[in-house]
């Protein structure tokens, strides 16, 4: 009991501490600016609609929604970095990049590992000058066991290649966004971590988490001009997925609970992904957006 007591008092401690010293360290521009109402610098401009001069890193974008989030990106202008494990896959993508003129770049990483993921920071880090504008945590396995079945060793290779990659990734590119002055990070999360899903627990708990994550980094970061946000797709038409789209079954029962009464594409992820990065949304900050055409706020039977 007193050992739960001293947590919770160091932590109020701890809490008023860095909430001293922030006020401490403010600088004049930014007492000026809160005294006024304006927080962090507003950044809407005229060019609110497009992504021309930014950079982004975007982790799995060989398939499914990462891909389609390069594209849509590149369309509005960004110059981006992606990975994945498969030099194959990233090298055919590349090819289809430069056919569209889109200015990508790619390296092979296994976002599990975290020598690799510093590896990969300090390539972006190279290519885009030490500035970045846009982070996307993408990349991300999916898992389904009934929980008693779960060796620890599969636990923990889910966990570290959804969730710790996602903060350690987060935390790396920290110097880079706030550097580049217009920031943005977007976690690319999943209903099961706001549903409980029979089977998913561990990939749930993955997104869950995220979820969480995205609040917590939007208001330690707002004041480096970092934006966290975070999209929940339901079941959209990926290869992760494939197995579960020719289930007969599943496909019948599924679409019966999403009120548009049909499963999502990669592209419709993407279309809300680039706007959260766009500077037209330069006000939103911490939230997470369903993107399952209802089924999260379906109540009928
Ligand atoms: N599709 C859905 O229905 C759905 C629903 C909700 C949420 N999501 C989320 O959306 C995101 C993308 O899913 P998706 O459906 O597009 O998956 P996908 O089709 O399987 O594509 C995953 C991408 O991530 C890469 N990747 C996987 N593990 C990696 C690792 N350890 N290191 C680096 N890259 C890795 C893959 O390339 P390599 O295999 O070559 O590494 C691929 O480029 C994930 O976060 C997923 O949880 C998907």
């Amino acid at each position: 009991m007193s050992h739960v007591n001293m947590t919770w008092l160091d932590l109020f401690r701890h809490g008023s501490r860095s909430r001293n010293s922030r006020l401490r360290l403010s600088t004049e521009r930014e007492k000026k600016a809160m005294e006024a109402g304006n927080g962090c610098r507003p950044n809407i401009t005229d060019d609110r609609w497009s992504l021309r001069g930014t950079t982004a890193l975007v982790t799995g974008g060989s398939k499914g929604i990462g891909r389609a989030i390069v594209e849509e990106l590149a369309r509005f202008g960004a110059a981006i970095h992606t990975c994945c494990r498969s030099e194959q896959e990233l090298n055919k993508c590349l090819q289809r990049w430069e056919a569209m003129n889109f200015t990508v770049t790619g390296s092979v990483c296994d976002v599990s590992s975290p020598v690799e993921r510093e590896n990969l920071m300090d390539k972006a880090r190279s290519i885009f000058d030490g500035k970045l504008n846009i982070l996307i945590n993408n990349a991300a396995i999916g898992y389904i066991n009934p929980a008693i079945k779960v060796t620890l060793e599969e636990y923990k290779h889910v966990m570290s290649t959804n969730l710790d990659s996602a903060f350690h990734l987060s935390q790396l590119a920290h110097p880079l966004l706030k550097a580049s002055a217009r920031g943005s990070i977007v976690f690319i999360s999943s209903v099961a971590g706001f549903l409980g899903i029979n089977t998913a627990s561990v990939y749930g708990a993955t997104k869950g988490a995220m979820n969480q994550l995205t609040r917590s980094l939007a208001c330690e970061w707002a004041k480096d001009n970092i934006r966290t946000n975070c999209v929940a797709p339901g079941v959209i038409r990926t290869p992760l997925v494939r197995p579960l789209l020719d289930n007969k079954e599943f496909v019948a029962k599924e679409t019966r609970r999403v009120p548009l009464r049909r499963f999502g594409e990669p592209k419709e992820v993407a279309a809300v992904v680039a706007f959260l990065c766009l500077p037209a949304s330069c006000y939103v900050n911490g939230q997470v957006i369903c993107i399952d055409g209802g089924k999260t706020i379906n109540g009928n039977l």
